[in-house]
Formats: C-alpha cells, sequence, structure tokens
C-alpha cells in the first residue's frame, strides 16, 4: 500500500515538473522579440554554392521585391508597409550584427521562418533562388556589397556615364551659344545632344544582348531570366513558346540540361522607337551535347523586341532559328 502511494506520488511530481518546465519554455516562446534565433551549426557552415555577380544579385532583388520587401523595406531597414501589423519587429539588414551572420546562417532563417517570419520552404523550392536572395541581403551591408565587378556591365555603365557627361557638356555649350545668340550652332549643339542620347541608348541595348551571351554561355538561367519582362515571351524552333518568369525559366533550364553553348551574338540592327526597340542579330558558334559530349557547329538568326522598363532595357520577345 504505501509502495503504490510512493508510486503514485513520483508520477505525480514528474507530471507536475513536466508541466512546469513546459509552460516556462511556452512562455519563453513568446515572451518578445529579444529571443536569440538558434540557428543550427550544421546549417551555419552551408556554403553558399551562387556566386554574387552583378547579374544574379540583380535576380536577387527582383525576388526580394517581390517576397520580402513588403515586410523588410526596399531598403531593408525592416520598415515595409506590412511591418506595422507585425507583432515582431522585422530586424536591420543594414546592421553589423545581422550581416556578421553566414550565408547559411540567412539561408536557414529564410527557408524555415519562424512566428512573424514566414517560412519560403514552398514558396521559393528553387534552393538556387534562395541562396540568391542571401547575396542580395548582402548589398544592405553600409559598406556596399562584396559583388563581383562584371566587365561587361562596368563597360556599358562606363560609356553610359561618358555618354551623359557629352549630353551635359553639350547641354552646356547650348546654353552658351544662346548667350551668344549663334541660332545655327545652337540647332547643331541640340541635334549633337540627340545623337548622343540614342548612342547611349544603343549601347545600352548592345549591353543587354552581351549579357544574354553571357548568361547563355554559362548555362545561368537565372540571370538570363532576369533579363527578361515578367511577361516575356521566348520562342524557340520546334518546341513550345515560353509566356511569363517561370515558363522562360523551365525552357531554358531544359535547353541546358541537353547542352552547353559556346556562341557569339553579332548585332546586325538596332531600332529604337520610345520605349521599345528591336534587335536583328546573327548567333554563330557550337554547342556540345551533354549525354555523348558531341560537339555541333550552329549559327543561329534571332529578332529581339525589348521594352524599356524603369530605366532599364528588358526582353520582351525572344525569338530566334
Ligand atoms: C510578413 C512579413 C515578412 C516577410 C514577407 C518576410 N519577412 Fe523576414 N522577418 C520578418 C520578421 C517579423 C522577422 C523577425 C523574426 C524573429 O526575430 O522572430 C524576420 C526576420 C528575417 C531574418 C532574420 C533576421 C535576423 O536578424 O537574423 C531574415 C534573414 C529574413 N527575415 C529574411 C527574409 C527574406 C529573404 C524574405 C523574403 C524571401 C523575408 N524575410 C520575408 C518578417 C517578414
Amino acid at each position: 500500500m504505501k509502495n503504490i502511494f510512493k508510486i503514485f506520488f513520483s508520477i505525480w511530481t514528474i507530471t507536475g515538473i513536466f508541466l512546469l518546465t513546459s509552460s516556462f519554455s511556452l512562455s519563453l516562446n513568446h515572451a518578445g522579440d529579444d529571443k536569440p534565433w538558434v540557428v543550427p551549426e550544421s546549417a551555419k557552415k552551408l556554403k553558399n554554392p551562387v556566386k554574387a555577380t552583378e547579374d544574379n544579385v540583380k535576380a536577387g532583388k527582383l525576388l526580394f521585391s517581390k517576397h520580402c520587401k513588403s515586410c523588410h523595406g526596399t531598403g531593408g531597414k525592416g520598415d515595409g508597409s506590412k511591418s506595422k501589423e507585425l507583432n515582431t519587429p522585422c530586424g536591420d539588414f543594414t546592421e553589423k550584427g545581422f550581416q556578421s551572420q553566414t550565408d547559411g546562417a540567412l539561408f536557414y532563417k529564410t527557408k524555415e521562418g519562424r512566428e512573424d517570419m514566414p517560412s519560403f520552404k514552398k514558396k521559393i523550392t528553387d534552393e538556387e533562388e534562395l541562396w540568391t536572395l542571401v547575396n542580395y541581403l548582402r548589398t544592405f551591408a553600409p559598406a556596399g556589397n562584396k559583388v563581383e565587378p562584371d566587365k561587361q556591365k562596368t563597360t556599358v555603365n562606363e560609356k553610359k556615364n561618358t555618354t551623359e557627361n557629352e549630353v551635359k557638356k553639350s547641354t552646356a555649350t547650348e546654353i552658351q551659344t544662346t548667350k551668344e545668340k549663334v541660332v545655327i550652332e545652337k540647332k547643331d549643339s541640340a541635334a549633337m545632344l540627340m545623337d548622343s542620347v540614342s548612342a547611349l541608348e544603343k549601347s545600352r541595348i548592345e549591353g543587354v544582348l552581351k549579357l544574354y551571351e553571357k548568361a547563355l554561355n554559362a548555362s545561368d538561367t537565372l540571370a538570363i531570366t532576369a533579363l527578361y519582362t515578367s511577361n516575356g515571351i521566348f520562342i524557340p524552333p520546334q518546341a513550345a513558346t515560353a509566356v511569363g518568369t517561370d515558363t522562360i525559366k523551365a525552357s531554358y533550364k531544359q535547353l541546358f540540361k541537353a547542352s552547353k553553348l559556346n556562341v557569339t551574338f553579332s548585332i546586325e540592327e538596332i531600332e529604337i522607337s520610345g520605349n521599345t526597340a528591336f534587335i536583328r542579330a546573327v548567333s554563330k558558334g557550337d554547342h556540345t551535347l551533354l549525354e555523348n559530349s558531341q560537339k555541333v557547329p550552329e549559327e543561329n538568326k534571332a529578332l529581339i523586341l525589348l521594352k524599356k522598363i524603369n530605366n532599364d532595357w528588358k526582353i520582351y520577345c525572344y525569338m530566334f532559328n
């Protein structure tokens, strides 16, 4: 009788302790915002397989605008429009404490989420995209990012800068000539201004094709889709037409699964009219079939329609044969 009582008593005590501790830890779970977010060591050590380049950081920016900006804000300061409705502050991505975390930790937090921070496991199923996002989060670091300089981009930007300077210079000349009332010279500088503006647009469009060529030869699906408008169209020969980012991405993925390209584009014609433009180009080179490593020469003709969106030229429709 005494023994049974003892057993009952200890079961009671154990249950009691268990209930106490679990309610204690439950209350800790809701204790507030300062609770450290523990990331498993193995997750912290995960290596980022996606190297940050200017192209894919751009892709990361698009993903951030779509999925994260509403809470974390355009500048990553945690001041997005939705942030006011949350119980938890979103954190400040520009802070040292945030940036000192490993890529693996940021990947883990984005993937798993907790409380007000949603899990993106199901919304962004392509892990490459999650890593691309992590690379974009790095750009919020106050000292700027460590994005590798992209030679092509730099040349386009340099060109842009010099042309812009020329535009500024010619505006200055224009003002001066007006002062001197030399009407003919003023007309000339206005024409020069128009010429340099269209030269600038042309070189920016050439830059888009250069980036496309680079991404194509690197089998970089993310960089390619970032060059398209969100409602873009890809019309490959003897295959289905792809419309919209996801379908276009799938279409290129399939292409890159089958072969590795090595081509060079040469432009035959560029026409610009307002916010639309087209390029007629020829691509020459070869592709290697991945199943048997056979190299096949190729030559294609391409017609590319572009649209200027937020001051960036984007591919709206790409057709080749
Ligand atoms: C609905 C609002 C919301 C959205 C959308 C959102 N977050 Fe968050 N995020 C939060 C909140 C709130 C926290 C703080 C969570 C906590 O500490 O418990 C947070 C925390 C984080 C952290 C950890 C911050 C730290 O200090 O370590 C990362 C990393 C992060 N978010 C990345 C992202 C990324 C990337 C996206 C988009 C793919 C995203 N978040 C979308 C609300 C959001």
